[in-house]
């Protein structure tokens, strides 16, 4: 059995559920010839390490913790040090469960370069370092014999990324889609209730579906993130600076009715058409005909545009166990490779 000894930088939504899923899942793990170590996981307060592994037991215990409360345990540290992490513990598979951050890209962006230059595969589930610095890092890990997943960082409840990576051949002409979560949500709420944007959002964030700061989303922030990465993917980069974005914010009741009475909804739709070199993420006026007037609630979906038919991909967009299943079979193969 190939052991692969994994450190986890974030223990937030998908940090619990790929603790719970490397536990529940082993068995399914072993049978593919891996055995997975935890031996090392994070907060933004402290973190907890132990060279031969953190028993199941131990890992239990961490999940019982609230947010930011690792240091809450007798054994750990209360402060964050990858450096002092990385020399006691020697991990195989660092994987960066951070948020996202899209001003500098940090603590991710110096994470997965430390990791990479420190010798580990990495698999992250956070978007802004590849925003940041996507062909650097894919360089890095290429020129250190490494691998860089990212698979969980668009649509991530799914394997979209590597479907799309798996088209190398096809010539892609335009990509068109639903790519944010809270977003479609919001849209949703606001059709079936009947009420302004700006009341479905407050909705969302009681409900816990958005974030106190709902903007990375409502604002096209993350949408345009995971625009830049497919493109990246594709192999045809676009500057996510470059992207146009329209708020969410703006939309008024009045225009929801009126879509309603067309027989139309409203989505946040992300889009790149390579021929006329446009990338943005708009507010549309969508009709059944349209593959996307079916994507609701928290469903994503893309259509790809290609020189041999049009693709249509559908998947949850996240969660924090379904992420983490994405993440961890990210996880799963790279340690393939090493087996
Ligand atoms: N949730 C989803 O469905 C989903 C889907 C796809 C992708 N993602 C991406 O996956 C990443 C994690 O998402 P999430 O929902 O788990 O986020 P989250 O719940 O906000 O958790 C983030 C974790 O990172 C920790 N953290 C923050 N700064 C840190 C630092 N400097 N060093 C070490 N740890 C630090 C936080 O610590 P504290 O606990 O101390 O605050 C927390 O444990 C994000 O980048 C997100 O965009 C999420």
């Amino acid at each position: 059995m190939a052991e692969q000894r994994v450190v986890i930088v974030g223990f937030g939504n998908v940090g619990r559920g790929l603790v719970k899923t490397l536990l529940f899942k082993s068995s399914k793990l072993a049978k593919h010839g891996v055995n997975i170590v935890v031996v090392g996981v994070v907060d933004s307060k402290g973190m907890v390490y132990k060279p031969e592994g953190l028993r199941p037991v131990e890992l239990l215990k961490m999940l019982e913790t609230p947010r930011s409360g690792l240091r809450s345990l007798e054994v750990a540290k209360q402060y964050v040090d990858l450096k002092e992490l990385y020399e006691k513990t020697k991990p195989d598979i660092h994987v960066e469960l951070t948020p996202a951050n899209y001003e500098t890209g940090e603590p991710g962006l110096s994470n997965i370069r430390f990791a990479l230059n420190e010798g580990a595969h990495v698999a992250t589930a956070n978007k802004s370092p590849l925003v940041f610095d996507f062909k650097g890092l894919t360089e890095l890990a290429r020129s250190r014999g490494l691998v860089l997943k990212y698979t969980a960082t668009v649509m991530g409840a799914s394997s979209f990324l590597s479907l799309l990576d798996h088209m190398k051949l096809q010539d892609v002409y335009s990509v068109r889609g639903i790519l944010n979560t809270t977003s479609n949500i919001v849209l949703s709420l606001a059709h079936e209730k009947l009420v302004e944007v700006e009341r479905a959002v407050e909705e969302a964030i009681v409900l816990g579906i958005a974030e106190r700061d709902p903007s990375i989303d409502i604002d096209g922030y993350d949408a345009a993130a995971k625009l830049t990465i497919i493109s990246n993917v594709i192999g045809k980069p676009v500057d996510f600076k470059s992207i146009e974005r329209v708020s969410l914010r703006g939309l008024s009741l009045r225009e929801v009715v009126m879509a309603i009475k067309e027989g139309k909804a409203w989505k946040q739709v992300s889009s790149i058409d390579y021929r006329s070199q446009k990338a943005r993420v708009a507010l549309e006026k969508v009709e059944p005909g349209d593959l996307l007037y079916h994507v609701r609630g928290a469903m994503n979906g893309v259509v790809i545009e290609t020189d041999t038919g049009s693709y249509f991909f559908m998947g949850k967009g996240g969660g924090g166990v379904e992420t983490a299943h994405t993440v961890a079979n990210d996880i799963l193969a790279i340690a393939l490779r090493e087996v």
